[in-house]
């Protein structure tokens, strides 16, 4: 439902002229599209392209039509009278284009300034939504794919808070239960005797104890013993055991915290832990409904189309990640009753997250049709790469931290804004704050323009670049119309209220126009899970305002100033929009 997107208001009507058109094919439904540019030209706005279709329908029957032209003039004859369009001609074999009413695209542009942005938002069928995103690993290292997780999960999570789900809850599904922790324990044990000197700072850098300890572990086979039985203790529930764990994950916490209290992330943490008491009643049911099978010791579960078997429980009795997912999935659905899930993770989990709902539909917890809700989807993504074409690392150790690279980006843009004039009379806490919305927000537009599926490549230089498509360029663009409504000196509210939207030249009417796609862009984005599509329709909308509109209509001091003053307002309504959908702060003044 999406009653704000030109497309579908323009489908709606030609259904309409298509059920007189062609009243013995109810199958026929309507194909409306925006037009491309084509060799520099576009014949329409929109264009409707049934008629082929319809011609190799109906081409041996009597009904009267001699071509796929005659039937695109059939289909123009037969719409009904709408406010919306402007003019219909037919080109080619029969496309039909559609010219909309400047002055309807007005009227809607000033609608949304009057009732702000919400007017043009969908509403997706889903009360409940969960957005499992970030999830890093205890005591491993959070990298940068985590942080590739975290954007895209947060953008994701806004783009349905935007489509009216009630509740969506972004949950850190942090790997907090894993065999690792047997043998972390024991290796601070033997370093602390007394189970009390463990505190956060005797423990130090988490990454080092988890290096060394592997160390240990693969070398040492009395040690390796002691850690496996460390495993058992602890989730045994033995005190001690649960306190050096307790010690250890809120360390990891710490960390975490720090980076998404940089990029302004907020998650709810229910770990992998918590799931642990679900998982004997979760695998009786399956059980009882025949899906678990032995092999070779293991309990396992065989799904359609994938040559191994999903491994519930393994040889030696122990749970793995399968385990934890098998019971937090039924949790979700049945204790907390989300009607769409979300994970988000590399592309190399893939098999896991297909195998894992493929189980749920045999068990016939999940509808066997992959779009019915409650609905599960696994979103992918590639890999973060470095200028040398190989995983991403850093120059001196093979861990990046990630708080070190978001402080990095942010240290380059206070260097850029200390050399600008413009920043001369600036306080210390503007300086900060602009810096801080620049160089994160640049980290993240730069992971989000990029199709999820596809790697991306990890390099300052290019994403804090002030010219092409970055968020420096989209933060100088937005800032830039501030200060022109700024120095018109204009009441921007009062010109809201009682000024009027015409748009005479055609780069007005460009703008507007573009301005107008935002709600079928966003559909499509959300459909697919695809933010990259709402950092090229923000771009677009910057490159259409820049180099169309502002270098060929003045603004300030012409005779329609009041006019293009709401297409500036609303050209920066839909920005600073586009900006909150991806977690981008904007920057009113650079
Ligand atoms: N901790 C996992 C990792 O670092 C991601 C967890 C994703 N969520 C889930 N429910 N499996 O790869």
């Amino acid at each position: 439902d999406n009653p704000a997107s030109v497309k579908r208001q323009l489908a709606q009507l030609f259904d309409l002229s298509l059920r007189a058109t062609v009243p013995d094919e109810p199958d026929v439904v309507p194909l409306v599209d925006a037009c491309a540019v084509k060799g520099g030209v576009k014949f329409g706005d929109y264009q409707c392209n049934n008629a082929m279709g319809i011609w190799s329908k109906v081409k041996g029957k009597q009904t009267g039509f001699k071509g796929p032209p005659a039937i695109g003039q059939a289909i123009v004859n037969n719409l009904p009278p709408s406010e919306m369009i402007d003019s219909c001609s037919i080109a080619g074999p029969g496309f039909v284009n559609i010219v909309l009413s400047k002055k309807w695209i007005a009227q809607r542009i000033q609608g949304m300034l009057i009732d702000g942005i919400n007017a043009w938002s969908p509403r997706l069928p889903v009360k409940r939504a969960m957005v499992d995103f970030s999830s890093p690993n205890i005591a491993k290292e959070m990298h940068v794919g985590h942080l590739r997780s975290t954007i895209i999960g947060d953008t994701l999570a806004r783009m349905f808070e935007f489509s009216r789900v009630e509740c969506v809850i972004r949950r850190n599904h942090v790997g907090d239960w894993g065999t690792q922790f047997g043998m972390l324990i024991t290796y601070l044990f033997e370093k602390f005797p007394n189970p009390d000197d463990v505190s956060g700072a005797a423990i130090g850098d988490l990454q080092a104890l988890y290096k060394a300890s592997k160390v240990r572990f693969d070398s040492d086979p009395e040690f390796k013993l002691r850690a496996q039985q460390a495993v058992v203790q602890l989730q045994s529930g033995e005190i001690k055991y649960r306190k050096a764990w307790k010690r250890i994950c809120d360390l990891s916490r710490a960390e975490f915290d720090k980076v998404y209290q940089r990029l302004g992330v907020q998650l709810e943490e229910m770990g992998e832990s918590f799931y642990n008491p679900y998982i004997p009643g979760v695998l009786e049911k399956l059980d009882n409904l025949g899906l678990i099978e032995e092999s070779d010791g293991a309990r396992v579960i065989y799904v359609e189309g994938v040559n191994i078997p999903l491994i519930a429980v393994k040889r030696d009795g122990g749970y793995n990640y399968f385990s934890t997912d098998l019971a937090s999935l039924w949790y979700r659905l049945n204790e907390e009753k989300v009607e769409w899930i979300v994970y988000v993770t590399d592309i190399g989990q893939q098999q896991h997250f297909d195998m894992l709902f493929k189980a749920y539909r045999r068990a016939g917890w999940l509808p066997k049709d992959e779009n019915a809700y409650p609905k599960c989807t696994h979103v992918g993504f590639g890999l973060v790469l470095g200028e040398d074409g190989k995983r991403f690392r850093s120059r001196s150790s093979e861990v990046v931290r990630l708080v070190d690279l978001l402080d990095e980006a942010k240290r380059r843009c206070k260097t850029a804004i200390l050399e600008r004039d413009t920043a001369k009379d600036w306080s210390e806490e503007e300086i900060e704050k602009t810096s801080e919305a620049i160089g994160y927000g640049a980290v993240k537009y730069a992971d989000l323009k990029i199709n999820r599926f596809t790697n991306y490549t990890f390099n300052f230089d290019q994403m804090l670049n002030d010219k092409g498509n970055t968020a420096v360029y989209l933060q100088y663009a937005h800032a830039r119309i501030c200060s022109i409504i700024r120095k018109s000196g204009r009441d921007i509210e009062e010109v809201k209220r009682n000024g009027k939207i015409v748009l005479d030249h055609e780069d007005e009417r460009a703008l507007g126009l573009h301005l107008l796609q935002f709600p079928e862009v966003f559909e499509e984005a959300c459909t697919n899970l695809l933010p990259n599509l709402l950092c090229e329709y923000l771009y677009n909308l910057a490159e259409i305002f820049t180099k169309k509109f502002y270098s060929n209509c003045q603004v300030v001091g012409s005779p329609e100033e009041t006019s293009r003053l709401l297409l500036c307002e609303a050209t920066v309504t839909v920005m600073r929009h586009c900006f909150y959908l991806l977690g981008i702060e904007p920057v009113y003044r650079l």
